[in-house]
């Protein structure tokens, strides 16, 4: 079916469902197998050689995850999309399917602490170095771009600061210069919020752990390809080149524009096997159903827990995309369906004593590093996410000592607003 013609909410709930599945089973069925069954040795050759489509080993893919992906990737508007097991694997096969040693990528400042620590160490290791840009200005992410610059990389909402960058902007710097855009789209709640390939990425990283399942009860990752890059500029011999372990074959030549995402799956998966099971990928498509649902209430609530949060005398500032004072208020209001996220930021007066005594004294609230959740989440990034960062990283991460970072949950708003009243008086703020 040709899903772009139908709306977002539409989308999330048919797109990758087989109507004619001959069963007549309303939802997608869970496959746990790990392998499959060859019909001759021809047959087993073709896979292998990748000049027909089929299933080989879940490990590259799985019939489950074959309809999450077509769903995702209809959301998004992208040639297709590759479901991995986590966030941090998405961001880590995307890069590496661009990337060698001796190359560089280029990020935005604003950045998940996870991200900054696979940069900083993991990614550094294998020799791909990444250079953060001071701001994530595109005049500042342009003077780190050289001949060696293989991606530009941010995030749509920073985390946890918020912070959203001008992606048409960035978009620009990136096509002038040979190279893909990738978005960390995680706050964008998989394009319905904000679709970053609107607006000239190129490809996309969303955290599938956050609001696309929605429910804390899987981990997940997932990388679309918006087909929009050239391959062909000279730069990604990866990708438009003799592929080593498929006896030479031409990744461009041979997929067109969905090269990237076959690269992803073909040798991401296949070598660093981080791969989602049935029943995950099963859980990530149920959570897409109500997608748009929970992050119109999610959003509401956000508002409504800033305007208190604003006026109590126990909070220095709040900091939420929603109010003009926020520096990103702008660039939220151009990129974001309502302006804003489900997340809010917010330091509290006091110390981080009294900000620790604060998050320990909360009863519905979770304690957790989560977004995205059913549950309403404080998470306390000094001491959690953001942990390993150097001081210096951590002031510019946008991150003190007594800011909390809070995620609006599915819960009536007004006994949210309790909770914290309640642990105000408890932390003696
Ligand atoms: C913006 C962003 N990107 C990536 C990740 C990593 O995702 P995961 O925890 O699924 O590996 C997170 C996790 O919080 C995140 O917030």
């Amino acid at each position: 079916m040709d899903y772009s013609k139908l709306r977002f909410e539409t989308r999330q709930i048919h797109a990758g469902l087989d109507h004619n599945e001959p069963t007549g089973s309303r939802g997608v069925a869970i496959y746990p197998t790990a392998a499959y069954r060859f019909k001759d040795c021809d047959h087993a050759a073709r896979l292998f050689e990748l000049s027909e489509a089929g299933n080989i080993y879940t490990r590259l893919q799985n019939p489950t995850t074959s309809a999450y992906e077509e769903r995702v990737a209809a959301l998004y508007g992208g040639v297709g999309a590759l479901g991995v097991s986590s966030g941090m694997s998405a961001i880590l096969i995307a890069i590496t399917s661009l990337a060698s040693g001796g190359e560089n990528i280029v990020a935005s400042p604003f950045l998940y602490g996870g991200t900054y620590n696979q940069f900083r160490h993991s990614l550094r290791r294998l020799g791909i170095e990444v250079r953060i840009a001071p701001t994530p200005s595109s005049a500042d992410i342009e003077s780190l771009v050289d001949g060696k610059t293989r991606a530009i990389f941010v995030e749509s909402m920073g985390n946890p600061t918020c912070a959203v960058p001008d992606l048409e902007g960035i978009a620009t710097v990136a096509k002038r210069n040979l190279v893909p855009f990738i978005v960390d789209n995680t706050f964008g709640a998989c394009g319905y919020l904000c679709n970053p390939l609107e607006w000239g990425a190129d490809i996309i990283v969303d955290s599938a752990t956050k609001w696309i399942n929605g429910h804390g009860t899987a981990m997940g990752g997932v990388i679309v390809d918006g087909g929009s890059f050239d391959w062909s500029c000279g730069k990604f011999p990866l990708i438009d080149g003799p592929s080593e372990g498929y006896h030479g074959l031409n990744l461009r030549e041979t997929f067109g524009n969905a090269a990237f995402i076959v690269k992803c799956r073909v040798d991401g998966l296949r070598d660093f096997g981080t791969s989602p099971s049935a029943f995950d990928s099963y859980l990530m498509m149920l959570g897409l159903e109500t997608l748009s649902l929970r992050v119109r209430h999610q959003v509401e609530a956000t508002r409504r827990l800033a305007g208190f949060l604003r006026e109590s005398p126990k909070v220095k500032n709040v900091s939420y995309v929603g109010f003009p004072d926020h520096p990103s208020h702008d660039n939220a209001a151009k990129y974001f369906r309502f302006g804003a996220s489900g997340v809010l930021t917010a330091e509290l007066q006091g110390d981080l004593e009294t900000t620790k005594r604060f998050v320990e004294a909360l009863r519905l609230c979770a304690h957790m590093t989560m977004i995205g959740d059913s549950i309403t989440v404080v998470t306390h990034p000094a001491s959690t996410t953001h942990k390993q960062l150097s001081e210096a990283d951590l002031a510019k991460a946008g991150v003190t000592p007594t800011l909390l970072r809070i995620s609006l949950g599915l819960e009536d708003v007004e006994d949210i607003i309790a909770d914290f009243s309640q642990a105000f008086e408890a932390a003696g703020l």
